[in-house]
């Protein structure tokens, strides 16, 4: 960074912007390998908080390969750009007061536990899809499994391309096994065990 780059102060506070929208900010981390159901529980879980009246955010692998990270392909070292972009982006969502959900692949512990470190302790919440390799190849909603085995695409993760299992997530799910709203609870249950958000009315 440039030495005469100065970091401003904001006036008004993180804990103020997250005061104003009477939530506590966060960031569930979604990751797996394609086709584990990150998108698809990550979306469910936007929708099942955006009804209780809180405000959140989406991020999502393919949407912001659209975008902001258009440049960036799969070689190890632009997915670690990628990660490092959508960790500062989260970041700054959450010193925004939202709620951020987001859903990459992101296979690299060391890029994951970076992310993890932009936060304070209790606000990055690793959500592990431990689907096995076997139901994700089985289910190939892009048909891009099928092509990498066809040689069309090259590094492609779990099959060519590593994914490192994350050794202690907060959360671990495998959408083999379990349903979209089974595992929606069992995030949502987490948000309200730590107080990050309130238990629904009519309980204590
Ligand atoms: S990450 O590895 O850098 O975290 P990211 O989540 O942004 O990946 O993007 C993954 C999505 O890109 C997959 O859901 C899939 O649709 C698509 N994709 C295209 N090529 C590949 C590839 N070689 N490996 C994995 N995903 C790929």
């Amino acid at each position: 960074m440039d030495k005469n780059v100065v970091w401003h102060t904001h006036k008004v506070t993180r804990a103020e912007r997250a005061t104003c929208k009477k939530q506590k900010p966060c960031l569930l981390w979604f990751t797996g390998l394609s086709g584990s159901g990150k998108s698809t529980i990550a979306n469910a879980v936007d929708v099942a908080l955006y009804e209780r009246g809180y405000h959140t955010f989406l991020l999502d692998g393919d949407n912001v390969r659209h975008g902001l990270n258009q440049d960036l392909g799969f070689s190890d070292e632009d997915r670690v750009e990628n990660i490092r972009r959508i960790g500062e982006v989260s970041k700054l969502f959450t010193d925004a007061g939202l709620i951020v959900v987001s859903a990459f692949i992101s296979p690299f512990s060391s890029d994951r536990r970076m992310v993890r470190n932009l936060f304070p302790a209790g606000e990055f919440i690793e959500v592990f899809l431990d689907t096995p390799l076997e139901a994700c190849e089985e289910r190939d909603p892009k048909g891009l499994y099928a092509k990498a085995r066809s040689g069309e695409i090259k590094e492609f993760t779990g099959l060519t391309s590593p994914y490192e299992k994350p050794e202690r997530p907060e959360i671990r799910l495998d959408t083999s096994s379990m349903s979209v709203m089974d595992c929606v609870e069992i995030i949502v249950g987490y948000l309200q065990e730590r107080g990050l958000i309130s238990e629904p009315t009519g309980q204590s």
